[in-house]
C-alpha cells in the first residue's frame, strides 16, 4: 500500500496537518507513507510553456519533480488544504496546475482530502473533487472537513474535525482493500 500525503498549508503543524496526521494514523503498519510538505519545496505556478504537449512532461525544472515522481508511485493520494479566500492553498493551487501533463497518469489512483477552514469551504472541496475526476481518480469517501470558527482558530472548537479525519483514513483503506483484494 503505497501512500502519498500532500501537507498544502503554510503552516506545517497547523490545523491541516494535524488533521491530515489523524487520517494517516489510520493505515496500517505496512503501508508505505511518503509526505510532502509543500510549503518546503521551491516550485513554480504551471509556465504556461505548452512544452509537454510535444515533450510529454513538465520541463520546469523545479522541486514539483520530485513530488510528480511520488505522485506517480502512489496508489493513495490524500492532500491537506486549508481554505484559503474559499479555496484551496496557493501551494495546492500550483501543484494542481502543474500535473496539467499527466494526462490519465493518475487515473484510478485512490484520492482523499481533509481540509481546515474557518467556515467556508464548500468551493475548496469543489476544487479537490474536480482535479481528482478529471485525473480519473478514484474519490475515496466524503473526505473530512475541520472547521476553526475564526481566523486563527483552532480545531478543538470542532468536536467532528479530527473524528471525520480519522473515518476519511479507514474509508480510503477499505476502498484500497477492496480494489486490490488480490494483493492482500
Ligand atoms: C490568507 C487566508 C485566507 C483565508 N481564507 C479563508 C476562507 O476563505 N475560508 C475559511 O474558511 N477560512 C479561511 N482562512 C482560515 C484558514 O483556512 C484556517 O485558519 C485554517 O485552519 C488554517 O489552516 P492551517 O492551520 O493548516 O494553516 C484563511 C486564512 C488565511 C491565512
Amino acid at each position: 500500500m503505497r501512500v502519498l500525503a500532500i501537507y498544502g498549508s503554510p503552516r506545517k503543524e497547523g490545523n491541516t496537518a494535524r488533521m491530515l496526521d489523524a487520517a494517516l494514523s489510520e493505515f496500517p503498519s505496512k503501508a508505505q507513507i511518503e509526505r510532502v510538505y509543500l510549503s518546503e519545496l521551491n516550485f513554480s505556478e504551471c509556465g504556461p510553456c505548452r512544452q509537454c504537449k510535444t515533450t510529454g512532461n513538465c520541463v520546469i525544472d523545479d522541486d514539483m519533480q520530485q513530488v510528480f515522481e511520488k505522485m506517480l508511485w502512489a496508489e493513495i493520494i490524500v492532500f491537506g488544504s486549508p481554505s484559503q479566500f474559499s479555496d484551496v492553498s496557493v501551494d495546492i493551487k500550483k501543484l494542481m496546475e502543474r500535473t496539467w501533463w499527466m494526462k490519465g497518469q493518475l487515473k484510478n489512483k485512490i484520492g482523499g482530502y481533509v481540509i481546515s477552514g474557518r467556515r467556508y469551504m464548500e468551493s475548496t472541496l469543489n476544487t479537490l473533487h474536480a482535479f481528482m475526476l478529471r485525473h480519473r481518480m478514484i474519490l475515496g469517501g466524503s473526505g473530512a472537513l475541520g472547521f476553526t470558527f475564526s481566523e486563527m482558530g483552532n480545531l478543538d472548537n470542532d468536536p467532528l474535525a479530527i473524528r471525520d479525519s480519522h473515518n476519511t483514513g479507514r474509508r480510503l483503506v477499505e476502498l484500497y482493500e477492496f480494489i486490490y483484494s488480490d494483493k492482500n
